[in-house]
């Protein structure tokens, strides 16, 4: 077998067999398939897409390509959620303590920040002492004693998605509804949990941009998911501005205690509801979404959700006193207002241009060396729809850096749009796939 030729055939728009995606999949992953021809049959797969045969073989072949965890000495039914990236989005923050504090065991391996989307890994580390890199038997002894851990995914899990993955960065292919599917399912179904709750996010700060392709996108996972014994359910939600009001990693960790304090934004907060239901469902700890949510508020009035946030982070060697004392959290030296120029309504803030803003600040990475500003990033004061004078504050940028801040400043006024009042009202959750129905709100 050839590259050469597994390449001319994906370029011609024919379908990959089994073994010629195992053979580029394993190659690449030993270091025997180079980086260019690898990015070639990228584009490739890009430009002429995958069968959902190839995407099954795709996701197998880098499923296979390291360890599968087992957390089978855990009790009970263990799940996970995944989010495909946005801006502003801590839901795991906030939802895995508020799922644990009900009972039902969350296994979660996160990433790290990519291009304009944070990442898990980064926000937590805002809190002094943190430990994100846990052994296999730390993060299933913590999963055991205290229902939650998050930590990141070992170099043994899934490594062909990772090199991927970087590829894919770098050479324009990671918004392709195959490779996207190949590479998160990959992951999770290495991960270990039996049940898996996907955050399909769609809009302006989403890799998918369109609502038809963020639902073949769900469904396409969800089959995978399900077909490898995982009960799997996506619910597709709006990222066409950021989630909450923070953007930046230790601000965005303030505002998920806040929203563990009964404090936090309704956008969020009801986020966090809709992907925490459908996992209490899964996992057998109620029988209906509906129930689900009741339970889920009720820890969170009771403060059981917050003692849970105190009881991981404790058990992940974090400094309690940054969670009962957000202000120890990194600060930023500058705070700088953003004000409108215009009078109106703010009809759209582009999710990912704010994502590029806080990316600019340090809160993201420009390159996998970058080193992060924990303390930067952006404070929305006010959201699509809200009615502005001008004058009125949009947004506060926090940020060290007064070149940076100006930058920053520039990429902010151009993602605001102040006109006329919408008239569509804006939907949070456009709809939910599972093994057997696809439901649009
Ligand atoms: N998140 C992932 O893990 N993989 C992708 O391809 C896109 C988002």
């Amino acid at each position: 077998m050839r590259m050469y030729d597994i390449i001319m055939k994906k370029r011609e728009g024919k379908e990959l067999s089994k073994e010629e995606i195992e053979f580029f999949v394993n190659g690449y992953t030993k270091g025997e398939v180079p980086d260019y021809q690898a990015s070639a049959l990228l584009m490739a797969i890009f430009l002429k897409k995958m069968s959902k045969r190839e995407t099954v073989d795709l996701t197998k072949a880098m499923l296979n390509s390291g360890e599968i965890i087992d957390l089978s000495s855990i009790e009970g039914i263990k799940v996970d959620k995944h989010s495909t990236g946005g801006v502003g989005d801590k839901t795991s923050l906030v939802l895995g303590p508020m799922v644990a504090a009900c009972g039902l065991p969350v296994a979660k391996m996160s990433g790290r920040g990519l291009g304009h989307t944070g990442g898990t890994l980064d926000k937590l580390e805002s809190i002094k002492g943190f430990k994100v890199a846990l052994d296999k038997q730390e993060f299933i002894d913590n999963v055991n004693r205290h229902k939650l851990s998050i930590c990141s995914q070992t170099a043994d899990v899934a490594p062909a998605d990772k090199k991927l993955y970087a590829l894919r960065d770098v050479t324009a292919t990671v918004d392709n509804i195959s490779l996207i599917a190949g590479s998160i399912m990959s992951k999770k179904l290495a991960a270990g949990s039996n049940a898996i709750v996907l955050d399909v996010k769609v809009g302006s700060g989403a890799f998918m941009k369109d609502l038809d392709d963020a639902f073949e996108l769900a469904k396409e996972m969800v089959d995978i998911g399900n077909s490898m014994d995982r009960n799997t359910v996506a619910v597709i939600s709006n990222m066409d501005e950021p989630l909450g009001y923070a953007v930046g990693n230790a601000l965005e960790v303030k505002e998920s205690i806040d929203a563990l304090l009964n404090k936090g934004p309704e956008d969020l907060m009801e986020l966090c509801l809709a992907l925490g239901s459908r996992l209490l469902v899964l996992g057998e700890v109620v029988s209906s979404a509906e129930e689900g949510r009741k339970k889920l508020i009720e820890v969170v009035e009771n403060g059981k959700a917050y003692e849970k946030l105190l009881e991981f982070v404790e058990s992940q060697n974090g400094d309690v006193d940054y969670i009962k004392t957000p202000s120890k959290l990194p600060t930023a030296n500058h705070i700088v207002e953003i004000k409108s120029k215009d009078s109106g309504y703010i009809k759209s803030i582009n999710a990912e241009d704010v994502g590029k803003a806080a990316l600019s600040l340090g809160a993201g990475r420009e390159t996998k060396e970058s080193k992060l500003d924990l303390s930067a990033g952006i404070v929305l004061a006010k959201k699509i729809d809200a009615k502005v004078e001008k004058g009125d504050i949009l947004a506060y940028i926090h940020g060290n850096d007064k070149s940076k801040i100006e930058e920053a400043t520039q990429i902010l006024y151009d993602a605001y749009t102040i006109g006329a009042k919408n008239t569509n009202a804006k939907k949070l959750v456009f709809g939910v796939v599972d093994s057997n129905d696809i439901k649009r709100f």
